[in-house]
């Protein structure tokens, strides 16, 4: 199968990148931007590992075809921080242990980040709701909600809900 030109600006930085048409946006991600933050769970939309904010939308990267993101903004977990500093959901999650292994958090983070943007104070609730397709295999959900309310509590005291520029 012939490659594409595939436009991306991810984490407010332009990318073209050459891609068979049939592969995703979590590969052209990994592979040809660089960026292996996100991470392949099951690559079938089942488990949320992959998750990424797409034009302000949170997908699952790794259902997504590389021809359906040309000229898409993307929010990678490498695109939290901001001039080296932990946006405060990554610094929530570090401070209650909102992870064993670590490998789901990627997808945690984006799908609260997401929540935030539209949600200053959520209610547990509303977090369960946010992370319902982030599978974490060693069930850390408790402190994952806490987090999220750690960070929103922070965020609601600066006055600052935007965190980052790419959503
Ligand atoms: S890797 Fe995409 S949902 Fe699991
Ligand atoms: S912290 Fe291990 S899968 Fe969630």
């Amino acid at each position: 199968m012939s490659e594409m030109d595939i436009h991306l600006t991810v984490n407010g930085n332009p990318h073209k990148v050459q891609a068979e048409p049939a592969k995703t946006l979590l590969c052209v991600l990994r592979e040809d931007v660089g960026l292996t933050g996100t991470k392949d769970g099951c690559s079938s939309g089942d488990c949320g590992a992959c998750v990424v904010l797409l034009d302000g939308r949170v997908v699952n990267s790794c259902m997504v075809l590389a021809p359906q993101a040309d000229g898409a903004r993307i929010t990678t977990v490498e695109g939290l921080a901001v001039n080296g500093q932990l946006h405060p959901l990554q610094r929530a999650f570090a401070e209650t242990w909102a992870f064993q292994c670590g490998f789901c958090t990627q997808g945690m983070l984006i799908s609260c980040y997401a929540l935030l943007l539209s949600n200053e104070n959520p209610s547990r609730e509303e977090i369960l709701i946010a992370i319902a397709g982030n599978f974490c295999r060693c069930t850390a959900y408790q402190n994952v909600v806490k987090a999220v309310q750690q960070a929103a509590a922070e965020i609601r005291e600066r006055g600052n809900r935007e965190g980052i520029p790419h959503a």
